[in-house]
């Protein structure tokens, strides 16, 4: 049966990246026979420009109609000032809330490649292979009460409610043991116990769950000592379970470990494995329209559709050896360039995978 993949390239550089992603998928569509259609939309800024709203009810419909959607990026500074409602990133975390993407995976794998293009010695890197399972649809992006409000002394103050229910937290704790089964077997389940309500009850769902899983080894860390262990020792970890603002600014940090936040996809699953798949950088506005953007992050965001939606695994790992192919041969856009190597645009890289397949 012909899947359908909702197209949504979005704001700055998705266009460009997504663009190289659909040369991939096109390829293997011509030479490999996987059988899709793919179907684009506007999104964020762009759908905003278009017809006054970040998130179109077609576009949307789309999204909930295709088998899987592949996402570029959303925002840019000429929306910052419109009403919260209207702004880019609204579209996204509505896309995220409408199709219960609730589990996000992003995996930080350092090509050994690139040891040399990360900040950080490359025998703290060397081999690292993390993967952050991020809730995505609770936490403090969702909870009610929000808003600013104006106190009796005529001062304003902001407000945003930190919750988790029960069952938000279970579903995703289970995602990362199932995840952890099939890797090291070792998972890390991150909040801030010693102070939040929300993330006492987190562990102790957490430490429930895991008596589903006596191979797999549990441990709990504090959020501010995982962000500080992440850069001392980040070979320590295998799976990472988090709330959604936790496991927001830590994926951040576990994707400059492997050199440039370019090279990083990420898949948003729901119950049944249909998922969302977007680069995990955004939408870069400052290097926009240039050409120059790595358009690897998409690229590997295909592979893992493939893999987690499509059940094309075979395809999953040409995608990925494609990849590894090209950066063996020199190849290198800015954010990853070091000395010695082919300096790239986004198309090239985009026609050299493809040429790789
Ligand atoms: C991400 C992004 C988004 C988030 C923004 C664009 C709303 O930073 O996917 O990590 O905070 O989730
Ligand atoms: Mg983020």
């Amino acid at each position: 049966m012909t899947k359908k993949i909702a197209v949504l390239p979005g704001d700055g550089i998705g266009p460009e990246v997504v663009a190289e992603a659909v040369k991939v998928l096109e390829r293997l569509r011509r030479d490999f026979g996987l059988n899709i259609e793919l179907e684009t939309a506007p999104v964020g800024g762009t759908a905003y420009d278009q017809t006054g709203k970040p998130l179109p009810e077609a576009t949307l419909k789309l999204a909930q109609t295709a088998d899987a959607v592949l996402l570029g990026a959303v925002g840019g500074p000429q929306y910052d000032t419109l009403p919260r409602e209207l702004r880019p990133e609204k579209a996204l975390l509505g896309l995220r809330s409408e199709l219960k993407l609730f589990a996000n995976l992003r995996p930080a794998i350092l090509y050994p490649q690139l040891a040399s293009a990360s900040t950080l010695r490359p025998e703290v890197v060397a081999g690292l292979d993390i993967l952050i399972v991020r809730e995505l649809t609770g936490d403090i992006y969702f909870g009610e009460p929000r808003g600013v409000r104006t106190l009796s002394n005529g001062e304003r103050e902001g407000f945003n409610t930190m919750k988790y229910a029960e069952h938000e937290v279970e579903r995703v704790a289970r995602v990362a043991f199932d995840a952890a089964r099939k890797r090291r077997k070792k998972v890390c389940s991150v909040e801030k116990a010693n102070v939040l309500e929300t993330s006492g009850l987190w562990r102790e769902v957490v430490l429930k769950v895991a008596k589903d899983y006596s191979d797999v080894e549990l441990s709990h860390m504090y959020v501010d000592n995982a962000a500080m262990q992440l850069v001392r020792a980040p070979k320590q970890f295998d799976v990472i379970v988090t709330g959604n603002i936790f496991g927001d600014i830590l994926s951040d940090e576990a994707a400059m470990l492997t050199g440039s936040i370019g090279m990083l996809p990420s898949a948003s699953l729901d119950a049944n494995n249909k998922g969302m798949y977007e680069p995990i950088h955004g939408s870069a506005p400052d290097i926009a329209g240039k050409g120059i953007a790595n358009p690897l992050a998409t690229i590997l965001s295909v592979a893992m559709m493939l893999r987690y939606t499509l059940n094309a695994s075979a395809l999953a790992d040409r995608i990925e050896k494609a990849v590894s192919k090209v950066l063996d041969a020199g190849l290198r856009t800015g954010d990853i360039y070091t000395d010695g190597m082919k300096k790239v645009g986004t198309k090239e890289m985009g026609d050299a995978v493809a040429a790789a397949l």
